[in-house]
């Protein structure tokens, strides 16, 4: 099927085409954690590349919680300007843009030196990067509620800024994942133990935050299709939450997969099972497609249009690009004028897992950088030298956001 037919959701949203750009945590976010010049100037860039739906990289519901150095915090409408700006640079050429919400739970890097909190006090197990991840403490019921609070009132701020819908993230081993997940959740009360308890919360705050925005604002969800970890979240349980989200009035559903213990997003798995080299997610969206009742979007290796028509003729309704628009940021427009772009990144050869996702990573975090200054992208960058970089700009962020913290809570 062509891309290029627009596709309007259960609510209503109508988006120009099939393709969108998938979120990439970008850590781009100004002094005061609002998006930055910089970050706008990216968006403005992928508008203007013909992208039908620009899903944010994640942005934190709590300042306290952060996946990484230099995210968004959404706490308030403080910075409303920015946000006006942010919403508005990426609709300047017709398409739309959700903000994903995030929480990472145990996901936290243990350098932005914040309490970490998680469904079980179970660690992440990294072998000889777990030192970077503190041991989380098991969150108590008001922990939850307040959780739940925030992803309400970000979902309502982010209405006001003027953005076309959230997508709450479930997937990639962050917390919603972490209650998912029957290795991180060992919880014996209402939030634990059979997939109905384990979902609970994803399906409270999807129902909370449905209930408290417009109809014509989506919502959507981010969900793993499996951890790719043994007895952790599988088909089987993703298909069930599926069902039980189908009632909540989702819009979309973005299928995913893997964490941080096990990296499958990046086309990696800890087990080493072997996955198609190229729209990885496709054959569980087959499967998890025959239970949905919502557009399904299928997201990971996708950087060739004939994989994108493969990916929409088995059904799926939208095809999720990172990587791919990280180099290529108006491939949209390329493949619609009929080029056979395929953009890719040097193949990245470590050996240690952890190390080759955290180059990857580092390396496509190297290309949104130089869009966000209004470079070229470079898709030739050594993933040791990308490495390197990033681990500069993460510890003058790490510094930048403890300063930030000790005054926010100093007045
Ligand atoms: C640098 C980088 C940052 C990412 N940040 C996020 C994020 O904030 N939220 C999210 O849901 N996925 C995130 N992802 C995962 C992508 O959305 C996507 O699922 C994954 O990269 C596979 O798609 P691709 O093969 O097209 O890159 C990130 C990926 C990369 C490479």
């Amino acid at each position: 099927m062509n891309p290029f037919v627009p596709l309007t959701l259960p609510n209503g949203t109508q988006l120009p085409n099939r393709l969108a750009k998938a979120a990439m945590e970008e850590n781009l976010a100004d002094a005061e954690h609002a998006p930055s010049d910089e970050l706008i100037r990216l968006y403005r860039t992928w508008a203007a590349g013909g992208v039908g739906l620009l899903i944010t990289g994640n942005v934190m519901v709590d300042r306290r919680a952060m996946t990484g150095p230099g995210g968004v915090v959404i706490e308030s409408a403080r910075h409303r300007e920015r946000f006006e700006r942010w919403a508005q640079a990426a609709q300047a050429d017709g398409g739309r843009i959700f903000m994903q919400l995030n929480h990472p739970g145990r996901q936290m890097p243990a350098a932005l030196g914040q309490p970490t909190i998680a469904p079980s006090a179970v660690p992440l197990d990294l072998g000889n990067f777990s030192k970077q991840f503190a041991a989380p403490r098991e969150m108590s019921e008001a922990d939850i509620v307040d959780v739940k609070r925030r992803f309400v009132e970000a979902a309502v701020l982010a209405q006001s800024f003027g953005f076309d819908g959230v997508q709450i993230h479930a997937a990639h081993g962050y917390l919603f994942s972490q209650f998912l997940s029957p290795i991180a959740n060992r919880r014996t009360d209402r939030w634990g133990g059979p997939v109905e308890n384990r979902a609970r919360l994803l399906l409270e705050v999807v129902a909370a935050v449905r209930a408290a925005v417009k109809p014509g604002f989506a919502v959507s969800v981010k969900l793993n299709s499996a951890d790719f970890q043994r007895g952790g979240f599988s088909p089987e349980d993703a298909k069930a939450v599926v069902g039980m989200l189908n009632p909540l009035g989702v819009d979309l559903l973005e299928l995913s997969g893997g964490s941080y213990e096990a990296p499958a997003m990046h086309g990696q798995t800890r087990d080493g099972r072997t996955l198609a080299r190229e729209a990885y997610f496709l054959e569980f969206a087959r499967d998890i497609g025959a239970v949905a009742r919502m557009p399904v979007m299928v997201t990971g290796g996708v950087r060739r249009l004939a994989v994108a028509q493969q990916v929409l003729d088995s059904g799926v309704a939208m095809v999720g690009i990172a990587t791919a628009l990280a180099l290529d940021p108006a491939l949209p427009h390329a493949w619609r004028a009929g080029s056979a772009s395929a953009p890719a990144l040097r193949p990245v050869t470590l050996k240690n897992k952890v190390l080759a996702s955290l180059a990857y990573m580092a390396m496509v975090k190297h290309q949104l950088r130089k869009l966000s200054r209004g470079q070229l992208p470079n898709p030739g960058v050594a993933p040791v030298y990308a490495l390197l970089q990033q681990q500069i700009d993460t510890t003058v962020r790490n510094r930048r956001y403890r300063r930030w913290m000790r005054q926010v809570t100093s007045h």
